[in-house]
């Protein structure tokens, strides 16, 4: 396994829509393995392969952070959805930014898990949030476009600040 370098906020490869993938091959398991590498190493809880580069269907959660029981979600959707609050997220691609995003409490998706089985998983609270949010990614959405304008706009100011002390 080998931990992979996270992009952040700015990079184009956030901004496009990824690719469904058509088939579990020896490299789509070993992307899947070093992304969970990659997400514990950042004491991160979710990660979707276009935070690594690359722009496939494929994001892990594990909201535990134990490594028992990660989720490998391959080409995930998300069926029906119920209770919308708000919850504060961050996201490892815009580290030290947090944001309250109102998303469905309850949730159910699909996925294709890594022995290439069609799953359907029920989720609530923060496991369903997280799940929202990594399926976003997947559809070159990030949390802060969720946010109020101003909110929005004060962010990427300091982005674009940290970005000139090359902090970025
Ligand atoms: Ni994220």
């Amino acid at each position: 396994m080998a931990e992979l370098k996270i992009k952040k906020y700015g990079e184009r490869v956030l901004r496009k829509k990824a690719s469904a993938v058509f088939e579990i091959t020896e490299d789509i398991k070993k992307l899947a393995a070093d992304m969970l590498e990659t997400m514990y190493a950042a004491h991160g809880v979710g990660l979707a392969a276009p935070q690594v580069g690359v722009s496939l269907e494929l994001c892990v959660i594990d909201v535990s952070q134990d490594q028992k029981s990660p989720l490998v979600m391959i080409n995930p959707k998300i069926i029906s959805g119920e209770d919308k609050v708000f919850a504060e997220e961050g996201c490892l691609s815009l580290p030290g930014f947090y944001g309250n995003v109102k998303r469905f409490d309850k949730i159910i998706a699909e996925y294709t898990d890594l022995k290439d089985k069609k799953k359907e998983i029920k989720a609530q609270g923060f496991l369903a949030k997280a799940v929202q949010h990594e399926i976003d990614h997947l559809n070159a959405k990030i949390f802060i476009d969720f946010l109020p304008e101003w909110k929005r706009k004060v962010i990427e100011k300091e982005i674009k600040r940290k970005k000139k002390m090359g902090d970025w």
